[in-house]
Protein backbone atom coordinates (compact mmCIF):
# COMPACT_ATOMS: atom_id res chain seq x y z
CA UNK A 1 0.00 0.00 0.00
CA UNK A 2 1.53 3.75 -0.85
CA UNK A 3 1.15 6.20 1.72
CA UNK A 4 -1.28 9.47 0.98
CA UNK A 5 0.81 12.61 0.35
CA UNK A 6 -0.13 15.64 3.13
CA UNK A 7 -1.41 17.88 0.14
CA UNK A 8 -1.37 18.01 -3.89
CA UNK A 9 0.35 20.70 -5.53
CA UNK A 10 0.67 22.42 -8.79
CA UNK A 11 3.45 21.11 -9.99
CA UNK A 12 4.01 22.85 -13.44
CA UNK A 13 1.75 24.98 -15.44
CA UNK A 14 2.03 25.59 -19.72
CA UNK A 15 -0.53 26.72 -22.40
CA UNK A 16 -0.58 26.55 -26.03
CA UNK A 17 -2.65 29.45 -27.91
CA UNK A 18 -3.26 28.97 -32.26
CA UNK A 19 -0.88 31.24 -34.30
CA UNK A 20 -3.97 32.44 -36.15
CA UNK A 21 -5.42 35.13 -34.88
CA UNK A 22 -8.50 36.60 -35.81
CA UNK A 23 -9.55 40.17 -34.26
CA UNK A 24 -13.46 41.64 -34.15
CA UNK A 25 -12.31 43.89 -37.64
CA UNK A 26 -12.06 39.77 -39.07
CA UNK A 27 -15.50 39.18 -37.59
CA UNK A 28 -17.04 42.42 -39.11
CA UNK A 29 -16.52 40.64 -42.62
CA UNK A 30 -18.51 37.54 -41.85
CA UNK A 31 -21.15 38.51 -40.23
CA UNK A 32 -23.03 41.64 -39.08
CA UNK A 33 -21.21 42.89 -36.36
CA UNK A 34 -18.40 45.56 -35.43
CA UNK A 35 -15.22 45.89 -33.25
CA UNK A 36 -17.53 48.62 -30.93
CA UNK A 37 -20.10 45.73 -30.50
CA UNK A 38 -17.91 43.01 -29.52
CA UNK A 39 -15.56 44.88 -27.01
CA UNK A 40 -18.08 46.94 -25.11
CA UNK A 41 -20.35 43.80 -24.55
CA UNK A 42 -17.74 41.66 -23.92
CA UNK A 43 -14.01 43.51 -23.41
CA UNK A 44 -13.26 41.25 -26.39
CA UNK A 45 -10.71 41.93 -28.72
CA UNK A 46 -9.45 39.09 -30.58
CA UNK A 47 -8.88 34.93 -30.28
CA UNK A 48 -6.86 32.42 -31.39
CA UNK A 49 -8.46 29.82 -34.06
CA UNK A 50 -6.70 26.62 -34.40
CA UNK A 51 -5.60 25.08 -38.30
CA UNK A 52 -8.00 22.61 -39.66
CA UNK A 53 -5.29 19.96 -38.91
CA UNK A 54 -5.09 21.05 -35.85
CA UNK A 55 -7.38 19.27 -32.86
CA UNK A 56 -7.78 19.44 -29.37
CA UNK A 57 -5.45 16.43 -29.01
CA UNK A 58 -3.01 18.41 -30.60
CA UNK A 59 -2.91 21.56 -28.94
CA UNK A 60 -3.86 19.86 -25.47
CA UNK A 61 -0.32 17.42 -26.02
CA UNK A 62 1.46 20.99 -26.25
CA UNK A 63 0.80 22.67 -23.73
CA UNK A 64 1.48 19.37 -21.61
CA UNK A 65 4.57 19.24 -23.05
CA UNK A 66 5.08 23.02 -21.12
CA UNK A 67 3.80 21.78 -17.61
CA UNK A 68 5.60 18.73 -17.76
CA UNK A 69 9.12 20.67 -18.80
CA UNK A 70 7.92 23.68 -16.14
CA UNK A 71 7.37 20.66 -13.20
CA UNK A 72 10.82 19.13 -14.47
CA UNK A 73 9.48 15.98 -15.15
CA UNK A 74 9.29 13.49 -18.29
CA UNK A 75 6.57 11.57 -19.57
CA UNK A 76 7.29 8.22 -17.51
CA UNK A 77 6.26 10.05 -14.41
CA UNK A 78 2.70 10.51 -15.59
CA UNK A 79 0.03 8.20 -14.04
CA UNK A 80 -2.72 10.01 -14.61
CA UNK A 81 -4.18 11.82 -18.11
CA UNK A 82 -7.51 13.82 -17.94
CA UNK A 83 -8.83 16.15 -20.20
CA UNK A 84 -11.66 18.84 -19.74
CA UNK A 85 -13.38 19.50 -23.15
CA UNK A 86 -16.65 19.81 -25.27
CA UNK A 87 -14.73 19.43 -28.46
CA UNK A 88 -12.46 16.37 -28.12
CA UNK A 89 -11.07 15.08 -31.10
CA UNK A 90 -13.74 12.72 -31.79
CA UNK A 91 -16.30 10.55 -29.44
CA UNK A 92 -13.70 7.97 -29.07
CA UNK A 93 -11.38 6.98 -28.35
CA UNK A 94 -10.89 9.40 -25.38
CA UNK A 95 -9.10 12.92 -25.72
CA UNK A 96 -6.45 11.91 -23.26
CA UNK A 97 -5.59 8.48 -24.98
CA UNK A 98 -4.74 10.65 -27.55
CA UNK A 99 -2.72 12.82 -25.84
CA UNK A 100 -1.23 10.29 -23.90
CA UNK A 101 0.13 8.37 -27.13
CA UNK A 102 1.47 11.59 -28.48
CA UNK A 103 3.52 12.74 -25.63
CA UNK A 104 4.55 9.20 -25.17
CA UNK A 105 3.44 8.38 -21.90
CA UNK A 106 3.78 4.67 -21.42
CA UNK A 107 1.36 3.91 -19.10
CA UNK A 108 -1.08 5.75 -16.89
CA UNK A 109 -5.00 6.12 -16.25
CA UNK A 110 -6.75 7.93 -18.74
CA UNK A 111 -9.84 9.73 -19.54
CA UNK A 112 -12.08 12.71 -20.84
CA UNK A 113 -14.74 15.16 -18.59
CA UNK A 114 -17.31 16.94 -20.05
CA UNK A 115 -18.28 19.48 -17.47
CA UNK A 116 -17.84 22.69 -20.55
CA UNK A 117 -16.33 25.74 -19.30
CA UNK A 118 -16.23 24.35 -15.82
CA UNK A 119 -14.51 21.74 -16.92
CA UNK A 120 -10.86 22.30 -15.73
CA UNK A 121 -12.03 22.88 -11.95
CA UNK A 122 -13.85 19.42 -12.62
CA UNK A 123 -10.65 17.86 -13.36
CA UNK A 124 -8.55 19.39 -10.72
CA UNK A 125 -10.73 18.03 -8.01
CA UNK A 126 -11.11 14.60 -9.24
CA UNK A 127 -6.99 14.35 -10.04
CA UNK A 128 -6.74 15.50 -6.76
CA UNK A 129 -8.70 13.16 -5.11
CA UNK A 130 -7.21 10.09 -6.68
CA UNK A 131 -3.31 11.73 -5.60
CA UNK A 132 -4.65 11.58 -2.19
CA UNK A 133 -5.15 7.98 -2.21
CA UNK A 134 -1.51 7.61 -2.23
CA UNK A 135 -2.08 5.11 -5.49
CA UNK A 136 -1.29 7.85 -8.11
CA UNK A 137 1.72 10.04 -8.33
CA UNK A 138 1.52 13.01 -11.11
CA UNK A 139 -1.57 13.81 -12.93
CA UNK A 140 -1.91 15.49 -16.16
CA UNK A 141 -4.67 17.40 -16.52
CA UNK A 142 -5.55 19.79 -19.29
CA UNK A 143 -8.36 22.17 -20.59
CA UNK A 144 -8.47 22.04 -24.31
CA UNK A 145 -10.76 23.37 -26.75
CA UNK A 146 -11.51 23.89 -30.60
CA UNK A 147 -14.59 25.34 -30.49
CA UNK A 148 -13.81 27.35 -33.70
CA UNK A 149 -15.31 23.33 -35.13
CA UNK A 150 -18.63 23.82 -33.49
CA UNK A 151 -19.68 27.72 -33.73
CA UNK A 152 -22.33 28.33 -35.82
CA UNK A 153 -20.17 31.23 -38.03
CA UNK A 154 -23.67 32.70 -39.54
CA UNK A 155 -25.05 33.49 -36.06
CA UNK A 156 -23.25 36.73 -34.55
CA UNK A 157 -24.63 36.43 -30.95
CA UNK A 158 -22.28 33.30 -30.38
CA UNK A 159 -19.51 32.88 -32.91
CA UNK A 160 -18.32 36.23 -32.03
CA UNK A 161 -17.36 34.84 -28.04
CA UNK A 162 -14.93 32.54 -28.41
CA UNK A 163 -11.67 31.06 -29.42
CA UNK A 164 -9.10 27.71 -29.46
CA UNK A 165 -6.61 26.86 -26.97
CA UNK A 166 -5.27 24.79 -24.60
CA UNK A 167 -3.57 24.95 -20.76
CA UNK A 168 -1.95 22.45 -19.17
CA UNK A 169 -1.14 21.50 -15.06
CA UNK A 170 0.62 18.78 -13.37
CA UNK A 171 -0.51 17.96 -10.03
CA UNK A 172 1.80 16.06 -7.77
CA UNK A 173 1.33 14.59 -4.13
CA UNK A 174 3.42 16.91 -1.37
CA UNK A 175 5.08 15.64 2.01
CA UNK A 176 4.61 19.85 2.75
CA UNK A 177 0.99 20.54 4.73
CA UNK A 178 -1.61 22.94 3.65
CA UNK A 179 -0.41 23.99 0.61
CA UNK A 180 -1.40 23.47 -3.34
CA UNK A 181 -4.83 22.36 -3.83
CA UNK A 182 -6.66 23.51 -0.85
CA UNK A 183 -10.41 22.52 -1.80
CA UNK A 184 -13.42 22.65 -4.09
CA UNK A 185 -17.17 23.76 -4.16
CA UNK A 186 -18.44 22.27 -7.69
CA UNK A 187 -21.92 22.08 -8.43
CA UNK A 188 -24.34 21.55 -11.52
CA UNK A 189 -27.87 22.45 -12.47
CA UNK A 190 -29.07 20.43 -15.45
CA UNK A 191 -32.74 21.73 -15.36
CA UNK A 192 -30.90 24.80 -17.11
CA UNK A 193 -29.14 22.63 -19.26
CA UNK A 194 -30.95 24.30 -22.56
CA UNK A 195 -29.49 28.22 -22.51
CA UNK A 196 -26.26 26.59 -23.67
CA UNK A 197 -26.12 23.60 -25.76
CA UNK A 198 -25.21 21.41 -28.55
CA UNK A 199 -27.97 19.74 -29.80
CA UNK A 200 -26.37 17.12 -32.44
CA UNK A 201 -24.05 15.13 -32.85
CA UNK A 202 -24.88 12.37 -29.83
CA UNK A 203 -27.31 9.97 -29.60
CA UNK A 204 -30.33 11.81 -29.26
CA UNK A 205 -29.31 13.30 -32.84
CA UNK A 206 -26.61 11.68 -34.58
CA UNK A 207 -25.32 13.60 -37.55
CA UNK A 208 -28.13 13.09 -40.74
CA UNK A 209 -28.84 15.32 -43.41
CA UNK A 210 -31.53 16.31 -41.40
CA UNK A 211 -29.60 17.33 -38.56
CA UNK A 212 -27.28 19.05 -40.43
CA UNK A 213 -29.77 20.99 -42.46
CA UNK A 214 -31.42 21.96 -39.35
CA UNK A 215 -27.66 23.41 -37.73
CA UNK A 216 -28.22 20.58 -34.86
CA UNK A 217 -24.37 20.16 -34.89
CA UNK A 218 -23.64 23.93 -33.55
CA UNK A 219 -23.44 25.67 -29.64
CA UNK A 220 -27.06 27.08 -29.43
CA UNK A 221 -26.87 29.62 -26.25
CA UNK A 222 -29.34 32.47 -24.90
CA UNK A 223 -26.68 34.45 -23.78
CA UNK A 224 -28.85 37.10 -21.59
CA UNK A 225 -30.37 34.17 -19.30
CA UNK A 226 -26.58 32.53 -19.02
CA UNK A 227 -25.11 36.30 -18.67
CA UNK A 228 -27.41 36.47 -15.26
CA UNK A 229 -26.80 32.48 -13.79
CA UNK A 230 -23.35 33.01 -14.60
CA UNK A 231 -22.96 35.70 -12.16
CA UNK A 232 -25.47 34.40 -9.88
CA UNK A 233 -23.48 30.57 -9.25
CA UNK A 234 -19.95 32.04 -9.09
CA UNK A 235 -20.66 34.66 -6.78
CA UNK A 236 -22.08 31.65 -4.83
CA UNK A 237 -19.41 29.48 -5.31
CA UNK A 238 -16.88 31.83 -4.33
CA UNK A 239 -18.65 32.93 -1.39
CA UNK A 240 -19.23 29.17 0.19
CA UNK A 241 -15.84 28.35 -0.81
CA UNK A 242 -14.22 31.34 1.46
CA UNK A 243 -16.72 30.48 4.37
CA UNK A 244 -16.40 27.17 4.47
CA UNK A 245 -12.25 28.03 4.91
CA UNK A 246 -12.55 30.54 7.40
CA UNK A 247 -11.58 33.18 4.72
CA UNK A 248 -12.53 36.76 4.04
CA UNK A 249 -11.79 38.03 0.13
CA UNK A 250 -9.45 40.49 1.10
CA UNK A 251 -6.89 37.20 1.91
CA UNK A 252 -7.03 36.38 -1.97
CA UNK A 253 -3.69 37.93 -3.70
CA UNK A 254 -5.18 36.56 -7.14
CA UNK A 255 -8.94 35.86 -8.78
CA UNK A 256 -8.47 33.61 -12.03
CA UNK A 257 -12.31 33.56 -13.35
CA UNK A 258 -13.14 32.01 -16.27
CA UNK A 259 -12.49 34.55 -19.19
CA UNK A 260 -16.23 34.26 -20.57
CA UNK A 261 -17.50 38.29 -20.46
CA UNK A 262 -15.60 41.38 -18.60
CA UNK A 263 -19.40 42.80 -17.67
CA UNK A 264 -19.55 39.29 -15.77
CA UNK A 265 -16.56 39.86 -14.07
CA UNK A 266 -16.96 43.11 -13.17
CA UNK A 267 -20.29 42.29 -11.65
CA UNK A 268 -18.65 39.49 -9.70
CA UNK A 269 -16.05 41.90 -8.62
CA UNK A 270 -18.51 44.23 -7.06
CA UNK A 271 -20.85 41.79 -5.64
CA UNK A 272 -17.86 39.68 -4.05
CA UNK A 273 -15.99 43.48 -3.08
CA UNK A 274 -12.92 42.00 -4.41
CA UNK A 275 -10.92 45.17 -6.63
CA UNK A 276 -10.74 44.49 -10.20
CA UNK A 277 -7.20 44.47 -10.15
CA UNK A 278 -6.94 41.57 -8.29
CA UNK A 279 -8.71 39.55 -10.95
CA UNK A 280 -6.60 37.90 -13.69
CA UNK A 281 -7.59 38.94 -17.18
CA UNK A 282 -6.88 37.63 -20.67
CA UNK A 283 -10.07 37.69 -22.48
CA UNK A 284 -9.26 40.97 -24.71
CA UNK A 285 -6.94 38.48 -26.45
CA UNK A 286 -8.06 35.28 -26.27
CA UNK A 287 -12.33 35.00 -26.32
CA UNK A 288 -13.79 32.28 -24.27
CA UNK A 289 -11.97 29.17 -24.84
CA UNK A 290 -14.09 27.24 -22.38
CA UNK A 291 -12.23 24.04 -20.27
CA UNK A 292 -8.95 25.82 -21.87
CA UNK A 293 -9.99 29.39 -20.18
CA UNK A 294 -8.80 28.90 -16.53
CA UNK A 295 -5.24 26.66 -17.19
CA UNK A 296 -4.37 29.20 -19.94
CA UNK A 297 -4.94 32.34 -17.39
CA UNK A 298 -3.62 30.14 -14.48
CA UNK A 299 0.00 29.29 -16.62
CA UNK A 300 0.11 33.23 -17.55
CA UNK A 301 -0.27 34.77 -14.23
CA UNK A 302 2.41 32.38 -13.04
CA UNK A 303 4.09 33.36 -15.88
CA UNK A 304 4.13 37.05 -15.38
CA UNK A 305 4.50 36.93 -11.74
CA UNK A 306 1.03 37.60 -10.78
CA UNK A 307 1.03 34.23 -8.64
CA UNK A 308 3.92 33.60 -5.83
CA UNK A 309 5.11 31.93 -2.99
CA UNK A 310 2.88 31.78 -0.37
CA UNK A 311 -0.14 33.36 -2.79
CA UNK A 312 -4.16 32.44 -2.09
CA UNK A 313 -5.74 31.72 -5.14
CA UNK A 314 -9.51 31.63 -6.20
CA UNK A 315 -10.02 30.12 -9.46
CA UNK A 316 -14.31 30.47 -10.20
CA UNK A 317 -16.33 28.90 -13.31
CA UNK A 318 -19.41 28.21 -15.04
CA UNK A 319 -20.31 26.80 -17.96
CA UNK A 320 -22.76 24.89 -19.63
CA UNK A 321 -24.93 22.22 -17.93
CA UNK A 322 -25.04 24.69 -16.36
CA UNK A 323 -21.66 23.58 -14.35
CA UNK A 324 -20.22 25.91 -11.49
CA UNK A 325 -16.88 25.54 -9.62
CA UNK A 326 -14.69 27.19 -7.03
CA UNK A 327 -11.01 26.45 -5.99
CA UNK A 328 -8.56 27.81 -3.59
CA UNK A 329 -5.04 27.05 -4.41
CA UNK A 330 -2.23 28.03 -1.96
CA UNK A 331 1.35 28.59 -3.64
CA UNK A 332 3.79 26.61 -2.15
O1 LIG B 1 -18.90 30.05 -20.99
C1 LIG B 1 -20.24 30.46 -21.07
C2 LIG B 1 -20.40 31.23 -22.33
N1 LIG B 1 -21.49 32.15 -22.41
C3 LIG B 1 -21.46 33.42 -21.98
O2 LIG B 1 -20.58 33.86 -21.29
C4 LIG B 1 -22.56 34.30 -22.46
C5 LIG B 1 -23.09 35.24 -21.43
N2 LIG B 1 -23.85 36.29 -22.09
C6 LIG B 1 -23.24 37.33 -22.65
O3 LIG B 1 -22.02 37.46 -22.61
C7 LIG B 1 -24.10 38.39 -23.29
O4 LIG B 1 -25.45 38.10 -23.07
C8 LIG B 1 -23.82 38.55 -24.81
C9 LIG B 1 -22.45 39.16 -25.02
C10 LIG B 1 -23.92 37.19 -25.49
C11 LIG B 1 -24.84 39.47 -25.44
O5 LIG B 1 -24.84 40.73 -24.79
P1 LIG B 1 -26.22 41.41 -24.33
O6 LIG B 1 -25.85 42.71 -23.79
O7 LIG B 1 -26.92 40.42 -23.43
O8 LIG B 1 -26.94 41.60 -25.71
P2 LIG B 1 -28.35 41.03 -26.19
O9 LIG B 1 -28.27 39.55 -26.42
O10 LIG B 1 -29.42 41.55 -25.31
O11 LIG B 1 -28.46 41.72 -27.61
C12 LIG B 1 -28.56 43.16 -27.74
C13 LIG B 1 -28.64 43.49 -29.21
C14 LIG B 1 -29.68 42.68 -29.97
O12 LIG B 1 -30.26 43.53 -30.93
P3 LIG B 1 -31.71 44.19 -30.64
O13 LIG B 1 -32.64 43.02 -30.43
O14 LIG B 1 -31.53 45.01 -29.41
O15 LIG B 1 -31.96 44.96 -31.89
C15 LIG B 1 -28.86 41.65 -30.71
O16 LIG B 1 -29.45 41.19 -31.89
O17 LIG B 1 -27.39 43.23 -29.85
C16 LIG B 1 -27.60 42.42 -31.02
N3 LIG B 1 -26.43 41.57 -31.21
C17 LIG B 1 -25.34 41.97 -31.88
N4 LIG B 1 -25.06 43.10 -32.54
C18 LIG B 1 -23.85 43.19 -33.13
C19 LIG B 1 -26.22 40.33 -30.72
N5 LIG B 1 -25.00 39.89 -31.10
C20 LIG B 1 -24.44 40.89 -31.82
C21 LIG B 1 -23.20 41.05 -32.45
N6 LIG B 1 -22.95 42.23 -33.09
N7 LIG B 1 -22.24 40.10 -32.42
Amino acid sequence: MSLAPLSVVIKGTGSYKPENIQTNDDLAKKVDTSDEWIFTRTGIRERRIAADNEHASDMGAKAAEKALADAGMEAADIDIVIVATITPDMPFPSTACLVQTKLGIPNAMCMDIEAACSGFLYIMEVAASLIKTGRYRNALIIGSEKLSSILDWEDRTTCVLFGDGAGAAILSGSDEPEVGVIDFKLGADGANGEVLYMPGGGSANPATPASIDNRLHFLKMRGREVFKLAVKVMQQAAEEILEQNGLKSDQLACVIPHQANLRIIELLSSRLDIPMDRFYLNLENYGNTSAASIPIAMDEAFRVGRIKSGDLVLLVAFGAGLTWGAALVKCP
